[in-house]
C-alpha cells in the first residue's frame, strides 16, 4: 500500500463544539499522521477559492458563508491509503446517511455544518494539500 497524504478541515461547527482534539485522535489512532496543521479563519476569497469546483452548485454561497463563519483546523494527514481511510472516518458528506462510528455521525449538525472535509482523491488530494501548505516538503 503505498503512502499518500490527503487534506482534512475541522469545520467551523466542529470547533465550536470543542472536539478538535477529539477528532484529531481518531486520526491517529487510526494510523494517520498529522505532518503538517494550523487553526486558521478563512477568508471570503480563501473559502471560495478551495471550493472553486462547487462554483456553479446550488449551494455554493451557503458554503463559503458558513465555512467562513469561525476558525478551522486544517491539517494535511499521511499513511497507507489516507485519502480512502480519511474518507471511511469521516462517513457520508450528510450526516444523516453516515455510518454509526463515523466522525459526521457523531459531530456534524446538517449536510452543510458537516464537521469535516476530506479530500476525495489523489489529484485533489495534491491540490488541497498546496493550497493550504505550499511549502510542504
Ligand atoms: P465537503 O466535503 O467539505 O465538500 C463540499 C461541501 O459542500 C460538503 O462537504 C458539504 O458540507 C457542502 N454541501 C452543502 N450542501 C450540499 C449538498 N446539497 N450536497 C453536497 N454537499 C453540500
Amino acid at each position: 500500500m503505498t503512502l499518500q497524504r490527503t487534506l482534512s478541515i475541522i469545520k467551523p461547527d466542529a470547533v465550536k463544539k470543542n472536539v478538535i482534539g477529539q477528532i484529531l485522535s481518531r486520526f491517529e489512532g487510526a494510523g494517520l499522521r498529522i505532518v503538517a496543521t494550523k487553526m486558521m479563519t478563512l477568508s471570503r476569497q480563501e473559502a471560495g477559492e478551495f471550493y472553486a469546483v462547487h462554483q456553479s452548485r446550488p449551494f455554493f454561497g451557503e458554503l463559503v458563508d458558513y465555512m467562513t463563519t469561525g476558525p478551522v483546523v486544517v491539517s494535511v494527514l499521511e499513511g497507507a491509503d489516507a485519502i480512502n481511510l480519511n474518507r471511511k472516518l469521516m462517513g457520508a458528506t450528510d450526516p444523516k446517511k453516515a455510518e454509526a462510528g463515523t466522525i459526521r455521525a457523531d459531530f456534524a449538525d446538517s449536510i452543510s455544518a458537516n464537521a469535516v472535509h476530506g479530500s476525495d482523491g489523489p489529484e485533489t488530494a495534491k491540490t488541497e494539500v498546496a493550497f493550504f501548505f505550499p511549502n510542504l516538503k
